[in-house]
């Protein structure tokens, strides 16, 4: 099997688990902002889904002393492919193990990528089976979408931050077939990647950790489909206290529409509104931006990316930089929101 081939092997970001300090400001924004359904509880952890997740969830969230991603699964397009990937992970000397103990998908395969997050392949995924007063007219969608907050559609993509972008970014085009669409160069250093193995942008993207961290989260980002309700969501972020970093506008990257939050207990959470640019193009060729036109890079509409904590804040934090004056990783959540 040729390299391409391996393009669509990987399907989509099926999965995430975080970790949260504060579970009932976690999952009231969750479930009452941004609509998500609760289909289990269990132990410390909640299983969430959009209403148009295919499976049984797509985020956990459990109870834990610090904000941080547990782990993230990618399902593939086959159980082949799910073997092929392993073989491929284990051929290269990057090991793993398989493991079959979460409410809702089959066996699954877990490795660390070369920065140390913790990430899963897995096939098989239960699909979620409505009740019968949620089943939605709109046939292939798998559940109503609720009368509650600005409900999210679905799971979309996964940011990593990286002490080394680069060596992940190997990894997940030798062994995931994942493409690079876009990157960003400062110099000689990568300090961006955006791959997908979809139509979509990305699935994944890694970005360099400007506090030098490994395995650290940048954010998740959950789908709206509509930019408009990036807008809305503002809206309603602002009037619920929920602190908004950046947005909403548009990135020149990806060509996709954002609005950067932090949850309550301190993950940093996109709203995706339209998914910007569909790769169609079988040969797409990786866009390269440079330092000098990274303004249009990270937002056309002139909207500026603090420093402060967009490119120096991740999940689990690292404590205040002890270079700079500004409290530079300091938790972005000014204490728990009114609910
Ligand atoms: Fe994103």
């Amino acid at each position: 099997m040729s390299e391409e081939m391996y393009r669509h092997e990987i399907a989509h970001l099926a999965r995430v688990e975080l970790h949260t300090p504060d579970p009932d400001g976690t999952l009231w924004f969750f479930k009452d902002l941004l609509g998500m359904y609760e289909t289990r509880r269990e132990g410390q952890s909640v299983y969430l889904r959009g209403y148009e997740d295919p499976y049984q969830w797509s985020l956990k969230i459990t109870e834990g002393p610090e904000p941080r991603m547990d782990h993230a699964a990618l399902r593939t397009s086959s159980p082949e492919a799910l073997e092929r990937r392993v073989r491929s992970m284990q051929d290269g000397n990057q090991d793993g193990k398989w493991t079959e103990d979460e409410f809702g998908y089959g066996k699954t395969y877990e490795f660390l990528t070369p920065d140390g997050h913790h990430m899963s392949l897995l096939w098989e995924a239960e699909k979620y089976k409505s009740p019968p007063e949620l089943r939605s007219k709109i046939l292939s969608r798998p559940s109503k979408k609720p009368l509650q907050g600005l409900p999210v559609k679905r799971i979309d993509h996964l940011n990593l931050l990286a002490s080394d972008v680069t060596p992940v970014k190997q990894s997940f085009e030798r062994h995931l077939g994942l493409r690079t669409n876009e990157r960003v160069v400062d110099g000689s250093v990568e300090t961006g990647v955006w791959m997908s193995s979809s139509l979509l942008s990305h699935d994944v993207a890694v970005m360099r950790d400007a506090r030098g961290a490994r395995g650290r989260l940048h954010h998740v980002a959950f789908y709206y489909g509509v930019q408009q309700h990036t807008i809305d969501a503002a809206e309603m972020f602002r009037d619920y206290d929920i602190t908004i970093e950046a947005g909403p506008d548009r990135h020149g990257i990806t060509q996709s529409s954002f609005l950067y939050v932090f949850e309550p207990g301190g993950n940093r959470i996109e709203l995706f509104g339209d998914p910007g640019i569909l790769i169609l193009e079988p040969d797409f060729e990786t866009r390269t931006w440079t330092m000098d036109q990274i303004d249009t890079g990270t937002a056309i509409g002139g909207t500026n990316l603090p420093q402060e904590t967009y490119f120096t804040y991740g999940t689990p934090p690292v404590g205040p930089d002890p270079e700079s004056d500004a409290d530079a990783d300091a938790n972005p959540v000014p204490g728990s929101p009114l609910r």
